[in-house]
């Protein structure tokens, strides 16, 4: 098989660095990388924006909105990200802020709005060459993926990680806070009733707890080769 046509899912809990090794992986194979989290970060920013979300709980009338929420990824050659578009809207910063972060894994529990983005990824994948990361991308999204890798850390090394991320980019938020935020996103992310988050037998589980960015995609490509060498 020609390695362009490689699927590679990347699932694990939040703030394990699944995007960072997933775009590594994508930049060193020559394959498409795609956030499946942004995706649903945007249909969340959309019911945020369209007065959706009352205390928290997000109205029913977002599923009926679904089809005129249009979500798309484009390359941005000066800073070499892909960056996220809602209806036509350059959205990757909004959709990184606490107030996604607090509503999204409820959004991403209504079955609707999970049928309608898994839709989208299959197609997006459907050539394959690409790598996807998100919670359901080994079990639902590609469910033959040559590669699944399964990330994890421990909690304190996630918190810390995602508390830097949230301060270099000037939010103004306690360690304390991220944590609440991250276990809360887990145990929903883990217990909802639709494809929640689990670990396929078929998965290789990558805990990066002590391992450099560096180290963990060259054990990454090291797989990514001996599911080529299979196919
Ligand atoms: O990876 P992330 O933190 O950007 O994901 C945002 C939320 O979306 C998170 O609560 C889990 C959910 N999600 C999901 O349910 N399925 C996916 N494939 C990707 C993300």
């Amino acid at each position: 098989m020609n390695p362009k046509q490689l699927t590679i899912a990347i699932d694990g809990f939040s703030s394990t660095g699944k995007s960072t090794l997933a775009k590594d992986l994508a930049v060193a194979l020559g394959l498409n990388y795609i956030d499946s989290g942004a995706m649903y970060r945007a249909v969340a920013l959309y019911a945020l924006e369209n007065n959706l979300v009352h205390d928290g709980q997000i109205s029913p009338e977002l599923v009926k909105k679904l089809d005129d929420i249009h979500i798309a990824f484009q390359f941005n050659p000066t800073n070499k990200k892909s960056e996220t578009f809602l209806n036509g809207r350059n959205v990757e910063d909004k959709i990184r802020s606490t107030a996604v972060s607090a509503v999204v894994s409820e959004v991403a529990a209504i079955p609707e709005v999970r049928r309608h983005l898994v839709y989208l990824q299959k197609n997006m994948g459907k050539t394959g060459g690409v790598v996807m990361d998100g919670r359901d991308i080994g079990s639902v999204v590609f469910p033959d993926a040559e590669l699944k890798i399964f990330m994890t850390a421990d909690e304190d090394v996630r918190v810390l990680r995602r508390w830097k991320e949230l301060k270099d980019k000037g939010y103004n938020t306690t360690i304390e806070e991220v944590r609440e935020n991250l276990n809360h996103r887990d145990h929903l992310d883990t217990t909802r009733a639709d494809s929640p988050l689990i670990k396929t037998e078929d998965a290789i589980v990558l805990d990066n707890s002590n391992l450099s960015q560096q180290e963990q995609l060259e054990l990454a490509i090291s797989w990514a080769n001996k599911a080529k060498a299979i196919v």
